[in-house]
């Protein structure tokens, strides 16, 4: 693989640190819960997987799938479900597992949509928060790395749906232009 775009900002043992202290924080919350994390695919996959394995309460897991409508709907906030869960949410403690929360769209949305299907509570678990890129006000439960707005890859994330294997997040230079 082809490493000169890429500066590593967080590395993996630092990603392990923080998934193990996240997962401390969240397994004291939902104890005596019904927890069941809302994994969004396809960036959040390995924050899911090693988050999961660190708590220490019960779970169940369920997969999303949204993508943006085009260029010019985008602003509206406006997102479409390419995979919906598998089973209702009523009732359960649902935590959205995301990578990173950009605009924020993206999330306010999600949120919006599970809260209508009446979840015991519902709250989220980002990887990575670019805050200074907000266009809506969204804030999540548990963050795990403030990151300045630059475009990153791996543990997960992506460009062109390439480097997400990468056990560190770097940041990708786009040199061609
Ligand atoms: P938002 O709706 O702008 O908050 O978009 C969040 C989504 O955009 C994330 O779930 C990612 O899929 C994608 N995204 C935002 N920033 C990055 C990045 O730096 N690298 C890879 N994907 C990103
Ligand atoms: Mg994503």
């Amino acid at each position: 693989m082809n490493r000169k775009n890429l500066d590593v900002i967080i590395s993996a043992e630092e990603i392990s640190h923080k998934v193990t202290g996240l997962a401390d924080e969240i397994s004291r919350d939902y104890k005596e819960k019904n927890l069941l994390l809302v994994c969004v695919l396809k960036g959040a996959i390995i924050f899911t997987g090693d988050l999961m394995r660190r708590l220490k309460v019960p779970l169940e897991i369920d997969f999303m799938a949204v993508s943006s409508y085009g260029a010019d709907t985008a602003s509206s906030g406006v997102v479409r479900i390419m995979k919906d869960l598998d089973r209702s949410i009523k009732g359960k403690d649902v935590l959205i597992v995301e990578d990173v929360i950009d605009t924020g769209l993206t999330l306010s949305y999600l949120h919006a949509n599970l809260l209508s299907r009446n979840p015991a509570s519902l709250k989220v678990v980002t990887l990575l928060d670019k805050p200074d890129r907000r266009r809506v006000v969204f804030e999540a439960d548990y963050c795990g790395f403030k990151i300045p707005d630059k475009f990153v890859v791996g543990y997960g994330l992506d460009y062109g749906e390439h480097y997400r294997q990468l056990a560190d997040i770097c940041i990708f230079r786009n040199d061609a232009g």
